[in-house]
């Protein structure tokens, strides 16, 4: 076995169906008094219902998170904590909302409770992004973690199909390079694998019946073990590359990762076999990137960069960002091989190996 250094998060994870109802409780566990409640415009009632459950607890509501966490918003979220007398914040929502409470938290201090409601992960990570003129920067800070974290699958029922499938194969992403990061440790590899077999087997269970609740807290327990992977080791050219073709192209963040994903891992799967194995055990396929593939399509999620807004033009020029910074990866970034590989992610062909 290799050397390793393994970094415990400190969040606490309160798990099941029908957790919010401890909501209260693990406000008074902060030792906070007041709480303001994100969300984003969509989710403003389930902000309403938590303040409703929070009563006397609650110090208003700020249903204002968007994509990508302007200042701005940040800056009027945490103003009005201030002037309401606000000591801590529930975010309920996707990692766009649970953004905007790394923002406050990483300005202000102020604990964060997360209710996440989608499989994205951010919750669970000590990366932050908040977007200032018009560029977004990204930097990691162990005060934005929120203390707290509670998983309702019940909350989940009706992130709708797309979504889900997106957002979980989104979530198997953080796990699979995870598997391959420079700085792995087995502790992740164990989380990595169990997370990824539990949305694994959850997907399909869901397009068959949206409400399934088994199914749902399969997805989210899987979704919290990928999140975890996420926040303690380090991701290679996929995310680099989704990180790119979002701030630059303006792609969705979800589906973005679902198409690249399976080209980034036949990029790299020569260069990580045992990872490969791993990821194709998970999944129940006999090759990783093709077993990722597979699972998009047949639960109906877009395969191709070019069904989701990329323009074949920009595609040389997204390979050019990408080649800009080295970083890590198991296979080493070649110009034309890249380039290969967005256009397959473009084109949405399923890979061969
Ligand atoms: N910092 C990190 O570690 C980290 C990790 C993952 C993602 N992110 C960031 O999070 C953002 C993407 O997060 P996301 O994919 O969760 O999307 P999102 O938070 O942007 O949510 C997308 C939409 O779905 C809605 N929604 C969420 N849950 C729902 C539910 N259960 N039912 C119905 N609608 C629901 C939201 O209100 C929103 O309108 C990106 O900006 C990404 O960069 C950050």
């Amino acid at each position: 076995m290799k050397s390793f250094i393994y970094n415990g998060q400190p969040a606490r994870v309160v798990f099941g169906a029908g957790s919010l109802q401890h909501l209260a409780r693990e406000i008074d566990a902060l030792g906070a008094k007041k709480a303001l409640v994100l969300s984003t415009p969509e989710q403003q009632a389930s902000a309403e219902m938590v303040a409703n459950l929070l009563g006397s607890r609650a110090a208003g509501v700020f249903a204002r998170a968007v994509m990508h966490v302007p200042i701005e918003t940040a800056r009027v979220a945490l103003d009005m904590a201030r002037v309401l007398g606000a000591d801590c914040a529930v975010a309920i929502g996707g990692g766009s909302t649970t953004g905007l409470g790394k923002a406050i938290a990483l300005d202000s201090g102020l604990p964060i409770l997360a209710i996440p409601t989608t499989y994205a992960g951010s919750e669970m990570t000590p990366i932050y992004g908040i977007t200032e003129a018009g560029m977004k920067k990204t930097g990691r800070d162990p005060r934005v973690v929120p203390r707290v974290v509670i998983y309702d699958p019940e909350l989940t029922l009706g992130l709708p199909l797309a979504m889900s499938v997106t957002s979980g194969i989104n979530a198997i992403a953080h796990a699979a390079e995870g598997l391959y990061a420079t700085d792995s440790n087995p502790v992740m590899n164990l989380m990595a694998k169990e997370g990824m077999a539990a949305i694994a087997r959850a997907l399909p269970a869901i397009k068959e019946v949206a409400n399934d609740l088994q199914a749902r807290s399969d997805a989210l327990y899987g979704a919290w073990l990928c999140g975890t992977v996420l926040g303690n080791v380090g991701m290679a050219l996929h995310h680099k590359l989704c990180h790119t073709l979002g701030g630059s192209f303006n792609l969705p963040h979800a589906e973005t990762h679902t198409i690249v994903l399976p080209h980034s891992l036949a990029y790299n799967a020569a260069a990580a076999p045992d990872a490969m194995r791993v990821i194709a055990e998970a999944l129940g396929g006999s090759s990783a990137a093709q077993a990722v593939f597979d699972l998009a399509k047949n639960n109906g999620a877009p395969t191709a960069l070019k069904d989701i807004g990329m323009h074949e033009v920009d595609l040389d020029k997204a390979a050019g960002i990408a080649m800009q910074n080295q970083y890590p990866n198991p296979r080493p970034l070649e110009r034309v091989a890249l380039r290969q590989l967005l256009q397959d992610a473009f084109d949405g062909v399923r890979p061969n190996r």
